[in-house]
């Protein structure tokens, strides 16, 4: 495994679509690990293959919502398409091509993911909360979208200070 670079709002390349997946391959496994090891270095929530410069559409998504005592783990989600949405939540959103920076986005409360894995088989999986936030935000990435493209206002440094105390 190796740590991958990555990609700040400045690149162009991370305003452009992502291609499909077709491949299921060693090369795509060596990707998803890479990407990994890249988002839990950096202590993100979520990590798009076009934030590392690979115009495919696998995302990776830490579900932190785990029972008391479980571990958080990794979702792989490789060509992934959102098929059902249900609530609103309305808060801060941060990216780690945007570093220091966060908005206010309307997401919706639950989503439904349908994806395929590492191997091609496919899967639903449903997240709540902030997983269903950086579902809607990883699979935003795959259409060069970049949250902040979408946040109603981004918040202020004394907002975001606030924000930290809090923690
Ligand atoms: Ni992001």
């Amino acid at each position: 495994m190796a740590l991958r670079n990555i990609l700040t709002k400045e690149q162009p390349l991370l305003y452009k679509k992502s291609r499909t997946v077709t491949d299921f391959n060693p090369r795509l496994h060596q990707l998803l690990d890479d990407m990994r090891e890249t988002l839990l270095s950096a202590n993100g929530v979520g990590l798009a293959a076009p934030q590392v410069g690979v115009l495919r559409r696998a995302v990776l998504v830490i579900e932190t919502n785990v029972p008391e005592g479980e571990e958080e783990y990794v979702i792989e989600l490789i060509n992934p398409e959102i098929v059902e949405t249900s609530g609103e939540q309305d808060g801060a959103e941060g990216c780690l091509s945007v570093p220091g920076e966060y908005g206010l986005v309307k997401r919706p409360m639950t989503v439904k993911v349908r994806a395929q894995d590492r191997y091609g088989k496919p899967f639903e999986v449903e997240g709540t909360g902030l997983t269903a936030r950086c579902f809607c935000h990883e699979i935003d990435h795959l259409e060069g979208i970049v949250f902040t493209s979408k946040a109603d206002r981004m918040l202020t440094e004394e907002e975001m200070r606030a924000a930290v105390e809090e923690e």
